[in-house]
C-alpha cells in the first residue's frame, strides 16, 4: 500500500474507533491489537519488501532501528531462554545452550538430561555420534558430564562444510533451525527426544521438557 493510502486507512481506522467506541469496534483497530500481533505483522512485511525498503527511509532512520532491533532481538533471545530455566533438579546448574544451535532438555527421575544440536552448517567441536545426552543429576554430584571440563558448556556449534561429528538426530534440518524448529515443531522434536531416551532404557514420566536457541 502506498503511504498516502496507508495513512488514509489509519485515518479511517481512527475515525472509526473514536466515533463508535463499542467494544467489539475497539477490538477491531490495529492499534488496540496486541502488540507482539502489531509488531510479527509489520516486522514480517517489512523483512519479505525483499531489499526494497521504503526509499523514504533515511540512512539514520535505518541505523537508529538496527540499534532497536539488536536490543530487540537480545530481549527476544532471553526471553525464549527461560523455556529451560528452574527445571529440576534444582541442584544442577543451567546448561550453556550453544550458539548456531540448540539444546533439547528433560528431567527424568531426578536427572536432567538435554540433547545438544546444531543448525545446518556447523558440526560439533567434539565427536559424539554416540553420544547424545549430556546428564546431571545424583549420580554426577549434580554436575554435568560435559566433554567440556568443570563447566556448563556441552557442546560448541562451529561452521563446517560437512557435519560427522554428532549423531544424525543431532542436526536441525537445512531449512529449519532452531528458532524456526522452536516456533513451528517444538512439540515433535521434544516427543523424538524422549523416544531416545526411552531408547537408552531412560524411563520415567519426563518432566521439564523444553527446546532452546541459542
Ligand atoms: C470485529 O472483529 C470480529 C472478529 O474478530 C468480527 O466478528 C466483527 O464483525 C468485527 N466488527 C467490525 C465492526 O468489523
Ligand atoms: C546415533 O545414536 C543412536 C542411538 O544412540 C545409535 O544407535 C546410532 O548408532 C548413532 N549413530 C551413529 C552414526 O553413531
Amino acid at each position: 500500500m502506498a503511504p498516502t493510502g496507508t495513512l488514509i486507512w489509519i485515518f479511517s481506522l481512527a475515525a472509526v474507533c473514536v466515533s463508535e467506541p463499542s467494544d467489539d469496534t475497539f477490538k477491531n483497530c490495529t492499534s488496540q491489537a496486541p502488540l507482539f500481533e502489531r509488531l510479527s505483522a509489520d516486522v514480517k512485511e517489512a523483512a519479505e519488501s525483499s531489499g526494497n525498503l521504503p526509499s523514504e527511509w533515511s540512512s539514520q532512520q535505518s541505523a537508529a532501528l538496527i540499534g532497536s532491533m539488536r536490543h530487540l532481538t537480545d530481549l527476544l533471545h532471553k526471553h525464549q531462554l527461560k523455556d529451560c530455566q528452574l527445571a529440576e533438579p534444582k541442584e544442577c546448574p543451567e546448561a550453556q545452550v550453544p550458539e548456531n544451535g540448540g539444546l533439547v532438555c528433560v528431567t527424568v527421575e531426578n536427572t536432567r538430561y538435554c540433547k545438544p544440536l546444531c543448525n545446518h552448517g556447523y558440526d560439533f567441536g567434539f565427536l559424539r555420534r554416540s553420544r547424545l545426552f549430556d546428564s546431571c543429576g545424583p549420580k554426577t554430584r549434580f554436575r554435568w558430564d560435559t566433554q567440556y571440563v568443570g563447566g556448563n558448556r556441552l557442546a560448541v556449534c562451529n561452521a563446517a562444510m560437512i557435519q560427522i561429528s554428532g549423531n544424525q538426530t543431532a542436526y536441525f534440518p537445512k531449512d529449519q533451525d532452531c528458532l524456526k524448529t522452536k516456533s513451528q515443531l517444538q512439540d515433535s522434536l521434544i516427543q523424538s527426544t524422549v523416544a531416545e531416551l526411552k531408547a537408552k532404557n531412560i524411563e520415567g514420566e519426563p518432566q521439564n521438557a523444553c527446546l532452546v536457541c541459542g
